[in-house]
């Protein structure tokens, strides 16, 4: 890979030990990459924050990187973590894990990043402009970044992100150059798709069929920006597809040709199937929010819930921006008033739920419903918000 003289200065230790590291990560998967040079970047999304994910050992390497002075040079913005950082005694999560998480939190501030603590930075003011390029980490906002916003970055590790926040520049490969965006399996739906829940189920179906293909969708009338990060986020979840282009609603759906790429029909009948084979017990809690819920879903919610008294737990995650304005606007007391609870800067899956005693659980997410069984040792109930609410009343 080609290098400016300052970048060989940096790995000559130029510039100190900690760079000299991290751009040695960044040179690393250059090269298994065949980068031909690297390339700057406008934001990084860093994973890898939950103390559930990372252990002692990731609390120890990201404090010492701190204490050595490792510094952040573009903006870069923090994945959810493993607690409600304002709420978690509350909420009832364990009193270590928490000290342990607030450690890994402050040695992150200490080196420069934001602790938005969310997996939906672009709602949040974080939102890259058209084939920017950025080096991004959770796989639901990968998916969102490359897809429905067309910048462009390939799917990080939180290590590589970490990176690439202190550098500021990505290896130059992948789906930073545009003829690797190119669409290989053309996908015709024929489903009546309305729920944000049926989005999460076509994306969970689609990652399952396609694995890490880049699916030009046919048949998808209307979408909207929830609808699509939760499509996305799913896809990722059970494949690892990091692009999709959706004819006549992603900005580059049109940009390829898309003659005589091998065909896969996805009917109504698909996506029942999927709904079906997810479990009908008893639910001990509703938990919404993956990805992190817009405020317009924590508004149709508050709708829904209004007036109600659940029986159940409903907890709802978002960022904690989102959350201060829906409590502005009233959508938070609405909630609570319910018995359900706003929980930000972690989500059901990097939280230590399974430690908090709950066993089935209902979401409306694709995502959510892949990973709790196998992260979280929780059984999960897939169904519309409206369904779910339901049933804990
Ligand atoms: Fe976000 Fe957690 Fe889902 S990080 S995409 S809410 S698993």
């Amino acid at each position: 890979m080609y290098l400016t003289r300052e970048e060989e200065k940096i790995l000559d230790g130029e510039y100190g030990e900690v760079k000299e590291k991290m751009f040695r990560i960044l040179v690393t998967i250059g090269d298994i990459y065949d980068a031909d040079r690297m390339i700057e970047i406008s934001s990084t999304q860093i994973s890898g924050v939950s103390y559930k994910s990372i252990g002692d050992f990731g609390l120890e390497f990201l404090e010492d990187l701190a204490d050595k002075g490792a510094e952040v040079s573009v903006p870069s913005y923090l994945n959810p973590a493993g607690i409600d950082t304002k709420i978690w005694r509350e909420l009832g999560f364990p009193e270590d894990f928490a000290e342990k998480q607030m450690r890994i939190i402050n040695a992150f501030k200490k080196m420069g990043v934001y602790t938005t603590l969310t997996c939906t930075p672009y709602l949040i003011g974080n939102l890259p402009r058209f084939s920017e390029h950025i080096a991004w980490a959770e796989s639901s906002a990968v998916s969102f970044a490359n897809s429905v916003i067309g910048a462009r970055t390939n799917r990080e590790s939180g290590i590589s992100a970490l990176a690439s926040a202190i550098c500021g520049v990505t290896p130059n490969y992948g789906l930073h150059i545009k003829e690797n965006r190119k669409p290989d399996i053309l996908i015709e739906v024929d489903a009546d798709l309305k729920d944000i829940s049926d989005f999460g189920v076509l994306g969970y179906v689609l990652g399952k069929m396609i694995k890490n293909r880049i699916p030009y969708i046919r048949g998808v009338k209307s979408a909207n920006v929830d609808q699509l990060k939760a499509l996305g986020a799913a896809m990722a979840a059970t494949g690892s597809i990091a692009l999709y282009h959706i004819e006549g609603i992603t900005p580059e759906a049109d940009d390829f040709d898309i003659r005589g790429l091998e065909r896969l029909k996805l009917d109504e009948r698909d996506v029942r199937e999927v709904r079906e084979r997810f479990s009908r017990e008893e639910i001990d809690a509703v938990m919404i929010g993956c990805p992190h819920a817009s405020l317009n879903e924590i508004r149709e919610i508050s709708e829904i819930v209004k007036g109600k008294r659940l029986k159940k737990t409903l907890w709802i995650f978002t960022s904690r921006f989102t959350k201060e304005l829906s409590y502005e606007l009233g959508y938070g007391k609405i909630i609570e008033g319910s018995g359900g609870k706003i929980v930000s800067d972690t989500c059901m899956v990097v939280s230590p739920i399974e430690s908090m005693g709950f066993r089935v659980i209902g979401v409306n997410s694709g995502k959510a419903a892949n990973y709790l069984p196998t992260l979280c040792k929780c059984k999960v109930v897939l169904g519309s918000i409206k369904e779910l609410i339901e049933m804990i009343t």
